[in-house]
């Protein structure tokens, strides 16, 4: 194990009563103070994987440690060192915000500490709704509430199982802003998400997860060097029919209505754009217009789950 993981898997598989393999060998350490992001589609095993860990279901095989403490045989301290954030809602519709999670603290055996409970409803921005009852509440207060609920025992791992489903654009950008904010006090966060803009957006590091294999773990930076493509999009001044015998050598698509070619390499790749343009020029093409993208993590990850 090493030093920094805040969380540390070997060997986990579960499979279902029914027979269903859900996990198959998963490995993983969490580094402590990350934001890791669990990346995969609906399906692919996501909060499989996070009950596992969480305790709520029971692996197959494989062993499990939380905060350093050994998931089946040190179960107690295990859960205390981490909170959860269910993908669905779950909370007593007539009870306040502050009831709510001053109770939920309670069920960890954590003497009261109103001191904790109000800087973690005042980071989440529900102070001003403490003696609100939940059922008077936004969707999005609800969902924050529910983050301080499981902030309550003062974990040092946080779990957001999709915690953006459902959630407006406006309430998304804000709930990161308070991930980041809980981050950057020292919690780890691990969220699961089938919205790769979220993962983008937010994580230090990606898994990706597809049919219960964790296919690719990595610095979010290094999978978009790595898997990014780099296109050249050349607009035409006249459609062509097809592309010109002497260019076929050259990695050139040209489109549908003949209106554009695309030059795809790696992001990596030195390469040489005047030859290009001699190139075409030769073949008596002259663009009008070049512009060039790079793949986003959407087509990285279209790319990834399709190789496997
Ligand atoms: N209790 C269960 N019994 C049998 N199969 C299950 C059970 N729970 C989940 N599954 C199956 O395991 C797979 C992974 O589910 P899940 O972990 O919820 O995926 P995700 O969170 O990535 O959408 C799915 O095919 C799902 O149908
Ligand atoms: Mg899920």
């Amino acid at each position: 194990m090493q030093q920094d993981s805040a969380i540390h898997i070997s060997g986990l598989n579960k499979t279902y009563a029914n027979g269903f393999g859900a996990l198959s060998n998963i490995n993983l350490d969490i580094k402590r103070g990350e934001i890791f992001a669990l990346l995969g589609p609906n399906g692919a095993g996501k909060t499989t994987l996070i009950s596992t860990v969480c305790g709520i279901v029971q692996p197959t095989s494989g062993r499990i440690t939380v905060a350093g403490f050994d998931s089946a045989q040190q179960y107690r301290a295990a859960r205390a060192a981490l909170g959860l954030v269910p993908q669905e809602i779950s909370t007593d519709a007539f009870e306040s915000v502050w009831n709510t999670v001053s109770f939920s603290r309670g069920l960890f055996g954590k003497p009261r500490n109103d001191a904790y409970i109000q800087d973690v409803l005042k980071r989440l921005s529900l102070w001003d709704k403490k003696d609100e009852q939940i059922r008077r509440l936004s969707g999005g207060m609800k969902r924050r509430v529910m983050i301080a609920k499981a902030l309550s025992h003062e974990p040092s791992i946080l779990f957001l199982d999709e915690p953006s489903a459902g959630v407006d654009v406006e309430l998304r950008k804000s709930m990161w802003a308070q991930v980041r904010a809980l981050r950057d006090a020292g919690v780890t966060i691990i969220l699961t998400t089938h919205y790769l803009e979220e993962a983008e957006e937010m994580a230090d590091r990606i898994g990706v997860i597809n049919k219960g294999k964790l296919i690719l773990v990595e610095d979010k930076h290094t999978i978009m060097q790595k898997m990014g493509k780099r296109q050249m999009i050349f607009v035409l001044r006249q459609p062509l029919a097809t592309l010109p015998a002497t260019l076929h050598p050259q990695p050139l698509v040209l489109d549908d209505d003949g209106s554009t070619l695309t030059w795809t390499y790696d992001a990596q790749a030195e390469i040489d754009i005047s030859a290009m343009l001699d190139q075409l020029q030769a073949a008596g093409i002259r663009p009008k217009d070049i512009y060039s993208r790079q793949s986003n993590l959407e087509e990285i990850f279209m790319e990834l789950v399709e190789a496997v």
